[in-house]
């Protein structure tokens, strides 16, 4: 089998490559990537030189681009990963996210449908997508497979848009597709613009930590394994049409996330408790910031059986103790170096 993800080089991409190269060595796995700020091909060098693994950069919004690769390696299935994915730039940039979110995904679409015309059946285009998409919860309930869209940041009004061009080619079409809607995502390779990683790297550096407005604001972390995970279980035995919700029943008010990791901070670095949570700083509120997001995965838990492997505590501590033992690739994506290294690595092969 042969399958297209895009957007591999970045966070939760290159953990969905990863665990395809190496749980499937009979599958051809390809990663389309632009290589915007958010794509680091540093995050997959253990897999970069494997035979069942092509890097392909390219744009997705680019027709011809996207055209031509369909042509020459003629994908069973598109995992679609790429996109936008940082909030606070969708409200500085709406229009970049409307280009990747929604025309990228519709281009894709579009590409696939044309290609795999004469057995569309045996194809399947599986898009990515986010609980943002729902809107924002109030103290109580959680976001199922059947809550109506009221996305309410540019950012989640493109990935709204995209899950609806999706479901429209499926109707319309007949496209095999499936969708999940995924909660806040933390871990190795996440791009320190991101509250966990932002935070980490401040705390270690002795540097402010913002948190917005006052820290009241809830999140449903998952352990990016955990969604590579659900990925795999989804695209292999998912039914097609179908969205899945994916989360980690583990709802966190910002400033309790905070403090939890200032806490494990201070005691993996050797300060004294509490030191750190002096970094902590409440900064301006984001503009239209969502109140609360949590999800009910029970319809994947129940019909797939997936569950997260791993606590919060547990998942935090591995990925503080990830960033405190790669400092280079840390250093790098702080410099910019890390944009440097497609030029040195593949431009030769
Ligand atoms: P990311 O920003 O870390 O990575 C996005 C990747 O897409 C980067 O490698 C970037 O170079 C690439 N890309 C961007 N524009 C492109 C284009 N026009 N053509 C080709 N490649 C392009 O994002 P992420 O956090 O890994 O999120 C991946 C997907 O999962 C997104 O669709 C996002 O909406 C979704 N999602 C993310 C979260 C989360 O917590 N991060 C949660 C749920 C769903
Ligand atoms: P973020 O990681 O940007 O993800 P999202 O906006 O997609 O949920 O933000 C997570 C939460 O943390 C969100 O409520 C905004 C807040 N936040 C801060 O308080 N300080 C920060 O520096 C950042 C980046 C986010």
């Amino acid at each position: 089998m042969k399958i297209l993800i895009t957007g591999g080089a970045g966070f939760i991409g290159s953990h969905v490559v990863r665990l395809f190269v190496n749980k499937y060595p009979s599958y051809q796995i390809y990663n389309l990537d632009k290589l915007t700020y958010a794509g680091n091909l540093a995050n997959l060098t253990d897999v970069e030189d494997r035979e069942n693994y092509t890097f392909l950069k390219g744009d997705i919004v680019d027709a011809v681009f996207v055209e031509d690769i369909f042509s020459e390696h003629k994908f069973d299935a598109v995992i679609h990963l790429a996109a936008e994915s940082h909030v606070d730039r969708s409200i500085a940039d709406p229009l970049a996210f409307v280009q990747t979110n929604v025309i990228g995904t519709v281009n894709l679409l579009n590409t696939a449908k044309k290609h795999w015309a004469e057995n569309l059946q045996n194809h399947l285009f599986y898009h990515i997508s986010t609980d943002e998409v729902y809107g924002s919860l109030g103290e109580d309930g959680l976001f199922t497979e059947e809550t109506p869209y009221d996305p309410r940041s540019p950012y989640s009004a493109s990935k709204a848009s995209s899950d609806h061009f999706v479901r429209a080619w499926f109707h319309t079409y007949g496209l095999p597709i499936k969708i999940s809607n995924c909660s806040n995502n933390y871990g190795p390779n996440h791009f320190p613009e991101k509250l966990i990683p932002l935070a980490i790297n401040n705390i270690k550096n002795e540097r402010p930590v913002p948190v917005y407005g006052k820290g009241e604001n809830v999140r449903d972390w998952l352990y990016v394994l955990d969604h590579a995970r659900a990925i795999d279980v989804i695209f292999h035995k998912g039914k097609v049409g179908d969205t899945y919700n994916i989360g980690g029943v583990n709802e966190w008010k910002n400033l309790d996330l905070i403090e939890l990791l200032c806490d494990q901070m201070d005691q993996k670095l050797g300060r004294e408790q509490g030191h750190s949570r002096n970094l902590i700083t409440f900064v301006k509120d984001r503009a239209g910031h969502d109140l609360r997001y949590a999800i009910d995965s029970s319809k994947l838990m129940d019909e797939l059986g997936w569950k997260p492997s791993v606590t919060f505590e547990e998942g935090l501590s591995k990925t503080v103790d990830w960033y405190l033992e790669n400092t280079e690739w840390l250093e790098n994506v702080t410099s910019g170096h890390y944009r440097d290294y497609y030029e040195e690595q593949y431009t030769n092969r």
